[in-house]
C-alpha cells in the first residue's frame, strides 16, 4: 500500500515542475543558493554514476570558493554524495581546492588526484552503509542538503530523477535543503521510484519485507519539510552519460566465460533455468556480459542491481530482462535517447530505490544475488583488491562491490588477466590492498578462464587460480612462487606465504615499469 504522507503546502498551481506555491516562493539563482552554503558546511549531495547530481549549484559554489581564496579566506566544504558525480560536480569542486573531505564514492580522476596526494580525506565506505552511518552520527552534521528533483509537489513531495542514491538521507537529516529542478528529466520520471521510508535504528529494526525484485514497499515520491527548504533553482541540464564501447575481444571472452559457467550451474541443478536475480557493476567489462546475455537462451531475468547502463536496456528491449531495480541510471546519450523515446514501455519495469535498499544484505541475501563485479587484482588465494592502485593510491572506492558480494548467492569478480600493456599481472602472490577476502570470493574470472572456488581450501585455489586466470606469461613466476613456499614453510601450509617475497612484484613494477 503506497502511503503519501508530506507536509503542508496547499494544492495550486504555480509551474509545470513546482506545484507547491510556499517552494515555489523560494526560487532563486544558483548564486544566491550557493552563498547559504559556508566554509566548514557538510554537504550532501544527490547524484550516482554521472545521474542526478546537482547540475547549477557546484558550478556557482566554485566561483564562491575561487573568489574566497583568492581574498585569502577558507572556503571548503566536506562533500558527501550517493556515488560518483561528474566534471561539473565532483570536478569543479575539486579544480576550486573547495573540498576537505569526500565520502562514499568517487570516480572523478581530478579529485582522485587529490585525495591521493593527501588533500582530501576520502571515507571509502561500503554504500549501503553510507546512510546508516550517517544516522548513527559516525560522520557528524550535515548542514546543507543539494538534491536533484524532476518535481516539486504539494505537501512536500519531491519527484525524484534519475538516481535516488542517498537523496531520503540527505533531505531527512541535513538542517537546510536546496534543491534543483532539472527540466531535462522527463517529467514523466514520476511512477519510476519506491523510497522506503521504514527504516529505523537499532534496536528497532523491523525486517524489510521485499521478496521479490520488482516489489513495491515505499513510495514514489520523496518527503522534504518545506521549512527546511532555503532555496529551490531551476535547471535544465543534461546527467553526464557516459558512452561505452562496444565489448572488446577480452571483455567479450570474459563474458562467454561467466555465461558458460551460469550453464553450468544451472544443469547441476544449483540456479534456476531463469537464473536468480543479476547484480552488476558498471563499466565497460558489466556492459559486455550484459551483451553476452542478449541472444543467449536465458529469458524472463530480473536485475536487483545499482546502476541501470545501456546493456539492461537492450536486455530490457529483448524481454531477456524482465524487471530491473536499481538506485540509478548510468547511460550513454544513445541510451538516454532510447529510454526517453520508449519511457512508457519501461514504467513498471524499472524501479529506482535507496542505495540503502538497492544494496541491502537483508535483501542481497535473501533475493539469492548473482553479483557480477569489476576487480584490480586477485591473488592466488582468492583475495581481491578492487580499489587501489600498488597498495596505496586508490582508484575510485568499494561501491556497492561488498555489499553485493559478501551476501550474494554466487559472487564473480572478472579483470583482464593484466593491464597496462601486460606489464602487469592481476594475478599476483598476495594483493597490495584487501576489500573482499577469500572468505567472501566465489568466482575469479580473466579471459583465460574461471576459477571456482566455492568449497575449496587455500591449497587448492592457488594452482586453480594460476592455471586458469593467470596471464600464461606469469603462470611459471606464480607456480614457481606457491611451491616454494609451500617447501619452505613446512609448518604453515595452510595458507603458504614467503614474506619477504609476497609483495616484490609490485615493488619490482613500481622499480622497473614491469612485474
Ligand atoms: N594494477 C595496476 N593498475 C591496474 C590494474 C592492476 N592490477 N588493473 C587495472 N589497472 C588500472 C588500469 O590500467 C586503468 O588505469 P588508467 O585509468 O590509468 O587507464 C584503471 O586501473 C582502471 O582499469 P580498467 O581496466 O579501465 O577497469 P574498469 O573500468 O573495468 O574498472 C575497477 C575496474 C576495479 C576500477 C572498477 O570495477 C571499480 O571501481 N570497482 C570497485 C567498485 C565496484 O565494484 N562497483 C560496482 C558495485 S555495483
Amino acid at each position: 500500500m503506497v502511503i503519501l504522507q508530506g507536509y503542508g503546502c496547499n494544492n495550486a498551481e504555480v509551474t509545470n515542475r513546482i506545484t507547491c506555491p510556499e517552494l515555489s516562493a523560494r526560487t532563486m539563482t544558483a548564486e544566491a543558493a550557493a552563498a547559504l552554503i559556508h566554509h566548514g558546511d557538510n554537504v550532501g549531495f544527490s547524484g550516482f554514476t554521472g545521474a542526478g547530481y546537482p547540475k547549477a549549484i557546484p558550478g556557482a559554489l566554485h566561483d564562491a570558493m575561487v573568489a574566497a581564496h583568492t581574498r585569502g579566506d577558507a572556503f571548503r566544504i566536506g562533500l558527501w554524495t550517493g556515488a560518483s558525480t561528474a566534471p561539473d560536480a565532483d570536478g569543479v569542486l575539486a579544480k576550486a581546492h573547495g573540498v576537505s573531505s569526500r565520502l562514499p564514492y568517487n570516480s572523478d580522476p581530478t579529485m582522485r588526484a587529490l585525495i591521493n596526494s593527501g588533500e582530501v580525506d576520502y571515507i571509502d565506505a561500503h554504500l549501503s552503509h553510507s546512510a546508516q552511518h550517517m544516522w548513527f552520527g559516525f560522520y557528524g552534521r550535515l548542514d546543507v542538503a543539494v538534491v536533484e528533483v524532476t518535481a516539486i509537489l504539494p505537501g512536500g513531495l519531491l519527484v525524484p530523477s534519475s538516481s535516488v542514491g542517498n537523496n531520503k538521507t540527505w533531505l531527512d537529516q541535513a538542517q537546510k535543503v536546496i534543491l534543483e529542478v532539472n527540466h531535462w528529466q522527463p517529467r514523466e520520471l514520476e511512477g519510476f521510484h519506491d523510497i522506503y521510508y521504514g527504516a529505523a535504528l537499532p534496536p528497532h529494526r523491523r525486517p524489510i519485507e521485499l521478496t521479490e525484485p520488482m516489489q513495491r514497499i515505499g513510495e514514489p515520491y520523496l518527503r522534504v519539510d518545506p521549512a527546511k527548504v532555503v532555496a529551490v533553482v531551476e535547471t535544465d541540464r543534461p546527467d553526464r552519460n557516459s558512452p561505452f564501447s562496444p565489448p572488446d575481444e577480452v571483455s567479450a571472452a570474459i563474458a562467454d566465460h561467466v555465461l558458460d559457467f551460469l550453464r553450468h550451474e544451472v544443469r547441476a541443478g544449483r540456479m534456476p533455468a531463469d537464473l536468480l536475480p543479476l547484480q552488476s557493476g558498471v563499466g565497460n567489462v558489466a556492459n559486455a556480459m550484459l551483451a553476452g546475455l542478449q541472444g543467449s537462451e536465458f529469458t524472463n531475468l530480473t536485475a536487483f542491481t545499482e546502476v541501470i547502463q545501456d546493456g539492461m536496456l537492450d536486455l530490457l528491449d529483448s524481454g531477456t530482462l524482465r524487471t530491473a531495480s536499481a538506485t540509478s541510471f548510468g547511460l550513454s546519450d544513445a541510451g538516454v535517447r532510447r529510454f526517453m523515446d520508449g519511457i512508457a514501455s519501461y514504467k513498471g519495469r524499472i524501479l529506482l530505490r535507496s542505495e540503502e535498499i538497492s544494496n541491502h544484505p537483508e535483501l542481497v541475501r535473501r533475493l539469492g544475488l548473482i553479483a557480477m563485479n569489476g576487480m584490480i587484482e586477485a591473488d592466488i588465494y582468492g583475495n581481491v583488491n578492487s580499489t587501489h592502485i600498488m597498495g596505496s593510491a586508490i582508484m575510485n572506492g568499494i561501491g556497492g562491490s561488498g555489499d553485493f558480494a559478501r551476501n550474494a548467492f554466487l559472487n564473480f569478480f572478472v579483470t583482464p588477466s593484466t593491464a597496462k600493456d601486460g606489464a602487469i599481472s592481476a594475478i599476483v602472490p598476495m594483493v597490495s590492498h584487501v576489500d573482499h577476502t577469500e572468505h567472501d570470493v566465489h568466482v575469479i574470472v580473466t579471459e583465460h578462464g574461471l576459477a571456482d572456488l566455492r568449497g575449496t581450501s587455500p591449497q587448492d585455489r592457488a594452482p586453480r587460480i594460476i592455471e586458469h586466470c593467470a596471464h600464461p606469461r606469469f603462470r611459471e613466476a606464480l607456480q614457481d612462487y606457491f611451491e616454494r613456499a609451500w617447501n619452505e614453510r613446512p609448518t604453515a601450509r595452510h595458507t603458504p606465504h614467503l614474506l619477504g617475497e609476497a609483495l616484490s612484484w609490485h615493488q619490482r613494477y613500481l622499480d622497473t615499469g614491469s612485474m
